[in-house]
């Protein structure tokens, strides 16, 4: 069922106790209920935000895991061990674990495969550089990054689905597509699964947009039919900001 989603993507940024005052603050607001608030922490620090948030509706996931269940793979996480510490979701498919660790959509396809297999839900980021824009190739980049990187999944496996569209021009950048762009590209992307799947799945699927979202534009984007809310990276280090975005649905 679509949800309206607003999740915090951390990155590489909060050690503990910045974690520990970041999550305080963000007890402190008030947040519309009807959303589904989502931070995600970097690793070292997901069970000390899950205890923290345990009593509220604010929930925890991760940045990225392995696909393995456990073994030799140094530096790695599973599934299994994010649930042991009360995760239930990852994102997976970011720009920036594409860009600088080389991950691609076979192994991507991977990753999701285990966070399924593992009951876990996935935030499924995908998107476009300025290069494939400007050539006029998004929609082409994005249909194949859906096709490779997810397409394997079943029908049943979509309840466990959150999209992610990300024009990595838009990252970290200030620049942000305009809600038009955010719209064409989100029906784009409902179009693509309707084919493949069905249109239930691709009505039932929530759909987020990444890429500078600020307090002052997220209303904008939010409003737009087929953008449920969005993945939300800088300003998801200030509570304040990041609540205004939370609140920002008409
Ligand atoms: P940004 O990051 O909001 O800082 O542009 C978004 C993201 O990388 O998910």
């Amino acid at each position: 069922m679509r949800k309206r989603i607003v999740a915090g993507n951390w990155k590489m940024n909060c050690d503990l106790s910045e974690t520990d005052y970041l999550l305080s603050r963000l007890l402190e607001q008030d947040l519309d209920p009807k959303v589904e608030v989502i931070v995600t922490p970097p690793f070292v620090n997901l069970y000390t935000a899950f205890n923290l948030l345990k009593t509220s509706s604010i929930e925890v996931a991760a940045q990225n895991m392995h696909f393995e269940s456990n073994g030799a793979y140094t530096g790695e996480v599973s599934a299994q061990m994010l649930k042991s510490v009360g995760v239930q979701t990852v994102i997976l498919g970011h720009s920036e674990r594409r860009a600088y660790f080389g991950e691609d959509n076979a192994l991507l396809a991977k990753k999701v495969s285990a966070a399924l297999g593992n009951e876990m839900t996935t935030i499924f980021c995908f998107g476009e550089e300025l290069e494939d824009r400007k050539a006029g190739n998004h929609f082409n980049l994005v249909k194949q990054q859906l096709q490779e990187g997810l397409f394997h999944i079943s029908e049943k496996d979509w309840s466990h689905i959150v999209l992610a569209y990300e024009p990595v021009w838009a990252i970290g950048t200030g620049e942000t597509a305009t809600p038009d762009q955010a719209q064409e590209m989100h029906q784009f992307i409902r179009e693509t699964i309707a084919e493949a799947y069905s249109t239930d799945i691709a009505e039932g699927v929530s759909i987020l947009y990444g890429g500078s979202v600020k307090p002052n534009n997220a209303a904008e984007i939010f409003g737009k039919p087929d953008v449920d809310g969005g993945l939300i990276g800088g300003a998801s280090l200030d509570a304040g900001n990041f609540a205004q975005i939370v609140n920002a649905f008409q």
